[in-house]
């Protein structure tokens, strides 16, 4: 996917603005190294880098590697597949947050990070859990098929215990694994979803004409407006699942 990282940073920053939390997971200790899975433009990264010694930063996306770069150059980043992590018992820690939901396989991925881990290290991380924006994803899917478009979904949200036992599979000791609702305000006024949707259905929306993309946008707003929108904000129905385990 294509990422627009200055429109990432103004007008969804509140999803490093949200990782804040996970980071209390971390005491700070300069002797410890982490690595930052799926980094996008370094927000957490730099937060990060005063908790530890050493951090890393790593993003699929060049461009969003590009913008991190700009923003803190004295910090370490790198272009990557998580799914072809380049490291060896390398980390006590791998940090990630909003990030896993875009990974379908998620067995690889534990595989990889295990992999990247130093024995008893840690993984820390935060993404989408099972419901996580299901309103606007019916929506999405139903509006797509008034339009003769076919949703397919393209995120993987599981369930507490799906994912706790996937870590046990792979070896590692899950200290938690905990689900949780977090309703998410978007910015923008009246033009928040949209603006969202514009984000995150980018792939989706790329396949349509413009006047229909419009149409569609419109559609979703209408079907989800009773449940999402409380009069002057949009409130995305985010469930997050936060897993602390180790290796
Ligand atoms: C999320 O952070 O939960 C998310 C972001 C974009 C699309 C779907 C989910």
């Amino acid at each position: 996917m294509q990422w627009d990282s200055a429109l990432y940073d103004t007008q969804h920053d509140f999803v490093a603005e949200y990782g804040k939390g996970l980071l209390e997971c971390i005491a700070p200790d300069a002797s410890q190294s982490i690595l930052d899975l799926g980094c996008g433009t370094g927000t957490l990264t730099d937060q990060l880098a005063a908790r530890a010694g050493s951090v890393v930063g790593i993003d699929a996306s060049p461009e969003m590697i590009g913008r991190a770069k700009q923003r803190f150059p004295h910090l370490a980043f790198m272009v990557g597949d998580a799914l072809s992590l380049p490291f060896e018992r390398q980390f006590d820690i791998v940090f990630s947050n909003a990030v896993f939901h875009w990974i379908p396989d998620h067995d690889r991925l534990l595989k990889r990070i295990r992999r990247a881990l130093k024995a008893q290290g840690r993984l820390i991380c935060e993404f989408g859990a099972r419901g996580n924006v299901a309103t606007i994803e019916e929506a999405f899917s139903r509006a797509c098929g008034e339009h003769g478009y076919a949703y397919t979904g393209r995120f993987t949200f599981p369930t507490a215990e799906t994912f706790a036992s996937l870590l046990v599979d792979n070896r590692f000791t899950c200290e938690q694994a905990v689900a949780y609702d977090r309703p998410t305000p978007l910015r923008g006024g009246e033009q928040g979803l949209r603006n969202w949707m514009r984000q995150f259905f980018a792939a989706d929306l790329g396949t349509m004409p413009e006047r229909r993309q419009e149409a569609l946008l419109e559609r979703v707003e209408e079907l989800t407006r009773p449940r999402l929108w409380n009069g002057s904000v949009w409130m995305a129905d985010y469930r997050r699942l936060r897993v602390v385990a180790r290796s």
